[in-house]
């Protein structure tokens, strides 16, 4: 299989539907898969037109985490060099909406592929997990630390811990899954999700975005403060005074991006 395609993407109404495209080996995350889906991530930033990324795989996995074949050959200055922070870099420097759609497996680095979207949706058979200390490892891409922003401290140290698959609805009780869908229902609720976002005002939606992850990491006076900001240049955009008009005229909006 060539590099190209390695990941898939097709393009419909201002939404990119990114497919991990290894399915031998249900995903695994090797060098030029990862290099490739950062070149893809890194192509969007100065696309206009675009509003949102939906990022799936295939019916048996999403990913099954980082290429154990790879890694088992590696030492750490190869770990090293290789600067993983900087491929996954490009896909948290994203400043679209991305939709994670998983059915099958996230597992290992394939989870923290999933947590770096901003919504997830599931099918009811896919499976999560963080299984790298079974093979003597750890996450190494946010799974101990977006996993326990997203789900809190005592079901992360669970999960990085015992290395144990849990079930989509599981993962959905945590706090991990957004929307729990029928299995067949993944990628078209993925796609309505991403095209209800790529409607709306794009700097507002972007600025949702931004506040909610920056905030995250703040204090609550600087992250209140953040929000206050960004509010306050929405009202500077055109989209602003045409969503408040069409509201108050009783018509539909027509949003700009400026
Ligand atoms: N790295 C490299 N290859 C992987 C892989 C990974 N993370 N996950 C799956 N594969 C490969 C298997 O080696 C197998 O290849 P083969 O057909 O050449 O033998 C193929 O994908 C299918 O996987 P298989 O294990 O036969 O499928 P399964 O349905 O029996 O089990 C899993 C599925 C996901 C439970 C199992 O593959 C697994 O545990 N994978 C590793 C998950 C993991 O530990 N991820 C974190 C890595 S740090």
């Amino acid at each position: 299989m060539t590099e190209e395609n390695l990941v898939l993407v097709d393009k419909q109404d201002g939404v990119a539907v990114v497919r991990l495209n290894r399915p031998d080996v249900l995903n695994a995350l090797n060098m030029p898969l990862r290099r490739r889906v950062a070149e893809v991530f890194e192509s969007f930033v100065e696309e206009s037109g675009l509003r949102a990324v939906v990022l799936t795989g295939n019916d048996r996995a999403f990913a099954a985490g980082a290429d154990i074949a790879d890694m088992s050959k590696i030492g750490a200055i190869d770990m090293y060099l290789r600067h993983n922070e900087r491929i996954w870099g490009a896909i948290a420097a994203c400043p679209y909406p991305v939709i994670a759609a998983v059915n099958g497996y996230a597992l290992g680095g394939g989870m923290e592929l999933a947590m770096h979207a901003d919504i997830i949706v599931a099918g009811r058979s896919a499976k999560f997990g963080q299984p790298e200390v079974k093979v003597g490892i750890m996450p190494g891409a946010g799974g101990t630390q977006r996993l326990t922003r997203a789900v809190g401290k005592f079901k992360a140290m669970k999960l990085c811990l015992t290395g144990e698959i849990i079930s989509a609805e599981e993962a959905h009780a945590m706090g991990l899954v957004s929307d729990l869908v029928d299995d067949d229902k993944v990628l078209e609720h993925a796609m309505s999700v991403a095209k209800r976002i790529a409607a709306l005002p794009p700097i507002a939606v972007q600025q949702v975005k931004e506040v909610i992850l920056q905030g995250q990491d703040a204090s609550l006076g600087a992250a209140l403060a953040l929000e206050r900001k960004a509010l306050q240049i929405l009202f500077a955009t055109t989209d602003k005074n045409e969503g408040m008009s069409a509201f108050l005229e009783k018509r539909s909006p027509s949003y700009i991006g400026r």
